[in-house]
């Protein structure tokens, strides 16, 4: 229920930001309300109302966010209803697909967008509009460091492709590619399966970053209840986006900020969500980066302590069987978040109540696709492992549920490549010397490295081996891996090989050995050995020596610390300490 008293003292006790702007008498005000009345807005909606900020990622080269026009109608008419005046802005978009070199490499630009678009604009609430990978992390990011009442809306996955009668998603052109490099498939049919994949409006219809990234708003409390399943073609989407928009006027009226959501326990819960869900690796960077900006002290040891003995209760592709379409029709994220229960901390959300409570009537209606219980769970142990090493000295991770359980101890030659080109220019040669049993290591695919660290680090099998039958051998890098693959990879390794760890010092033939139980990744050559071959290396220079890139490569940090710039870090808030006009 709404306090009307409580609400109605808040309004008198602090005045509301945009009124910095819009409460202005004299040639100020006069300026700052007029433009704006050339939309046709009237004079009433300037005077106390709310002002939400519907913070925009469309862009038609961003396909998983190009109904988001319609989807920020739907917010608005939530705003409008609740008393709010609604205004939309644009901000930096970045489609997974079609940004070179990577998308990754743009993420902290984009928040830089993100933050100082809120700041510098007279609003006091925002709805995030997110859905393809980086888009939500960069939005939350960028947020975060103003620290106003923010609500989260995802696009929603896409429907489910079919293909030739078969349900089908992003994962399957990983099997499609190797197929065709086994010579199992040709081209054309290929080709064709391009429309059967990308049949609705969404982002990726698995458990990969995008819907991963929309657990975790949802598991941080950012959104609304069964936020992150609901197909982008669903109704119901625009449903959750007005209820959204109704919620961000009443979070304003209770002045209820990121920070005060964005608790410690906030982010233990979505971790261990992200283990009971199978969720993306890339989960890692993206929570961490987040929790610098927030000011929450976050480690890589916090993955695998809290994630890696939870049980995994979703059985969704990449790891398991099943769509996004089905986890919604299954219960979705309520379903997980009921089961795990004392799991997690009932923490304080967006809607005002505290997360399992918003959960306790979660019904499953599949449980193949979402186990209700713990016992049940497709696997006992899940979530991300962190090993350390010689070869990660800060660490590096793997996802156990996507690899092969034989495979995690294991000792092999490496065969190195020394950049991405490299192993695009050898990886089919017949006479390469590779066996199952070797280890593929890629070097300086990192943050700095690449820059941008790219998800190459699942490299696709030598098809010499592919066409003798194996599907998985061990794969390490400094890269990052898409949350749609899988296999036995070792990715994140830090220090990166561009900065100097060890990554960079492998050669052919080394011997490498991994052991997942006790947590080691570690190169058997001796210490002596690595300082020789360290006298004859120097960093890469990549050739950028000027803009955002330029800037990018000297601040950003390593992935074991979420690879955010580090002037980034921490926040700024919404004050605007300067005044032109
Ligand atoms: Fe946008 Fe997969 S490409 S979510």
């Amino acid at each position: 229920m709404i306090d009307i008293c409580r609400i109605n003292q808040l309004y008198e006790m602090k005045k509301l930001r945009s009124q910095d702007w819009f409460g202005k008498t004299g040639k100020d005000g006069f300026i700052y309300r007029a433009w704006m009345k050339n939309q046709g807005i009237p004079d009433d909606e300037f005077r106390g109302k709310p002002v939400i900020g519907i913070c925009n990622t469309w862009s038609e080269f961003t396909p998983c966010n190009a109904h988001f026009r319609e989807l920020a109608e739907s917010v608005k008419k939530g705003v409008l209803e609740a008393g709010g005046f609604p205004v939309e802005f644009p901000v930096m978009s970045l489609g997974e697909t079609l940004i070179k070199p990577t998308a990754m490499l743009f993420r902290n630009l984009m928040s830089m967008d993100v933050e100082e678009s809120i700041r510098a604009n007279p609003m006091d609430g925002v709805v995030l509009l997110a859905g393809c990978d980086k888009t939500t992390p960069a939005t939350v990011m960028g947020a975060c460091s103003v620290d106003l009442p923010s609500i989260v809306v995802s696009g929603g996955p896409m429907l489910t492709g079919h293909y030739r009668g078969k349900p089908i998603a992003t994962s399957d052109i990983w099997r499609y590619k190797d197929a065709v490099r086994a010579g199992e498939m040709q081209q054309e049919e290929f080709r064709s399966v391009e429309e059967c994949m990308c049949r609705s409006q969404g982002h990726c219809a698995v458990m990969g970053t995008a819907s991963t990234m929309a657990c975790m708003v949802e598991s941080l409390g950012l959104s609304l209840p069964s936020n992150a399943a609901i197909p982008a073609a669903d109704s119901r989407r625009k449903v959750m986006a007005q209820l959204s928009g109704r919620q961000i006027v009443e979070m304003v009226k209770n002045d209820r900020k990121l920070s005060d959501v964005l608790t410690r326990e906030a982010f233990e819960n979505a971790i261990i969500v992200n283990a009971a869900i199978g969720g993306s690796t890339n989960f890692v960077v993206h929570l961490m980066a987040i929790a610098g900006r927030i000011g929450i002290d976050l480690s890589l040891d916090d993955f695998d302590k809290l994630g890696s003995q939870i049980p995994l209760l979703a059985n969704l592709q990449p790891s398991g069987d099943h769509f996004m379409e089905d986890f919604y029709y299954a219960g979705g994220l309520p379903v997980i978040i009921k089961a795990l229960g004392e799991k997690l901390h009932n923490v304080i959300t967006v809607n005002g109540h505290n997360l399992v409570d918003n959960c306790t009537d979660a019904e499953c209606f599949n449980a193949d696709v979402i186990s209700p219980t713990l016992q049940d769970a497709f696997q006992q142990a899940s979530g991300i492992a962190v090993v350390y090493g010689n070869l990660a000295e800060n660490g590096a991770i793997i996802k156990p549920s996507a690899a092969t359980a034989e495979l995690m101890t294991h000792k092999g030659k490496a065969v190195v490549f020394e950049d991405i080109e490299d192993y695009h220019a050898r990886i089919n040669l017949e006479d390469l010397e590779v066996d199952e049993t070797c280890v593929l290591v890629l070097k300086n695919v990192g943050p700095k490295g690449y820059p941008g660290m790219p998800e190459v680090g699942n490299m696709g099998i030598p098809p010499k081996l592919l066409r003798a039958g194996v599907k998985d051998m061990i794969r390490i890098s400094d890269g990052r891996m898409s949350g749609t693959a899988f296999g036995t990879v070792f990715l994140h390794v830090s220090p990166e090989s561009a900065v100097g760890g060890n990554l960079a010092l492998v050669q052919d033939g080394d011997m490498i050995e991994v052991d997942v139980p006790n947590r080691k990744l570690n190169l058997l050559v001796s210490e002596e050995e690595l300082a020789e071959r360290r006298k004859s290396w120097s960093a890469p220079d990549l050739g950028y020596h000027r803009g955002y890139v330029n800037l990018y490569i000297k601040t950003v940090e390593q992935s074991d610390q979420g690879a955010d710039l580090d002037f980034l870090k921490g926040k700024s808030g919404s004050t605007v300490t300067r005044d032109s006009h």
